[in-house]
């Protein structure tokens, strides 16, 4: 398109300035009066071609072209495309792997080099799904499938920012995509896909305990465990993720240990609320989410 334009601007462009330059020498010349008003045959040739045929075929072509592009970058790159469901929330993202059976949240991790299909929804209000390196903005819409694709040429963490003002933490509205090679993200898939095994040690299973029999349970889930509440992340293999409350703040053990006690303090407005235990308690506890790898 560019080169076409380019062609037809040089052409009027040289076809202007012999304009000028004819019809300044005709002016001064007044040898034939007629000549300026009453176009000649050649003439009325050029307007007819350079005025409709020359754009009608050019325009045609640009239109075929277009079309072509336009139809390859619609179409699905491939049709076994892996496929991860992403589901706004406030103000968080659930991520969910039909195929292999993955629920986890806040990071999606890919093969690199291969698109991965993306079907977006929300469970509330609008929220839009934006990796700036990776892919455009797609929003996310209750009742409504949205379907787009990205790819990761490189290996890395991409980060990705909610893009659709959701509410008072649409700023912390944060999640990562991990691209990984494809032999590393089969090993997560295995991992991820899998149940936690009962603690080994007696400070993880008294964690386990202090989660299932408060308030924790009612709101997340942990598959091997009583706990399998619907409400707040799924928390699996929560020690593996990079940060807690999507993009807050890193996951380390004091401020897990401070994000327990009062989340509030840290997320104000999100909907986890105070969980008043004793020390001790939220040490086994902290102790025991950052065991699930
Ligand atoms: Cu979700 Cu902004």
């Amino acid at each position: 398109m560019f080169w076409v334009s380019l062609v037809v601007v040089l052409f009027v462009g040289a076809l202007l300035l012999l304009g000028m330059f004819r019809r300044r020498r005709s002016e001064r010349g007044a040898d034939d009066p007629h000549g300026v008003t009453s176009p000649r045959h050649w003439e009325r040739r050029l307007l007819l071609f350079g005025g409709v045929v020359g754009p009608l075929i050019v325009l045609a072509v640009l239109w075929v072209v277009t079309l072509r592009d336009v139809n390859f970058l619609a179409a699905p790159l491939r049709s076994n495309m892996l496929t991860v469901d992403v589901i706004g929330r406030l103000w968080w993202w659930e991520v969910r792997y039909p195929e292999q059976g993955i629920v986890t949240a806040n990071e999606i991790h890919i093969p690199v080099g291969q698109p991965v299909r993306i079907r977006l929804t929300s469970n509330g209000v609008i929220h839009s799904f934006w990796v700036p390196e990776l892919a455009g903005k797609t929003d996310m819409i209750a009742g409504q499938t949205n379907n787009m694709w990205l790819e990761a040429s490189q290996p890395g963490v991409y980060r990705g920012q909610c893009a659709e003002y959701c509410g008072r933490q649409h700023t912390h509205m944060i999640f990562f995509v991990i691209a990984e090679p494809q032999a590393t993200f089969e090993r997560w898939v295995q991992r991820e896909a899998s149940s936690v095994p009962a603690p080994a040690a007696a400070n993880l299973t008294r964690g386990q305990r202090v989660f299932e029999t408060n308030a924790c349970a009612g709101c997340h889930t942990i598959r091997g465990t009583t706990a399998a509440g619907r409400v707040g992340p799924d928390l699996t293999h929560f020690g593996s993720r990079r940060t807690i409350g999507a993009g807050t703040v890193p996951n380390t053990r004091s401020l897990l240990a401070a994000w327990v006690v009062n989340a509030q303090s840290i997320k104000p407005g999100n909907l986890m609320p105070p969980v008043p235990l004793p020390p001790d308690d939220v040490q086994a506890l902290v102790d025991y989410l950052e065991s699930l790898k």
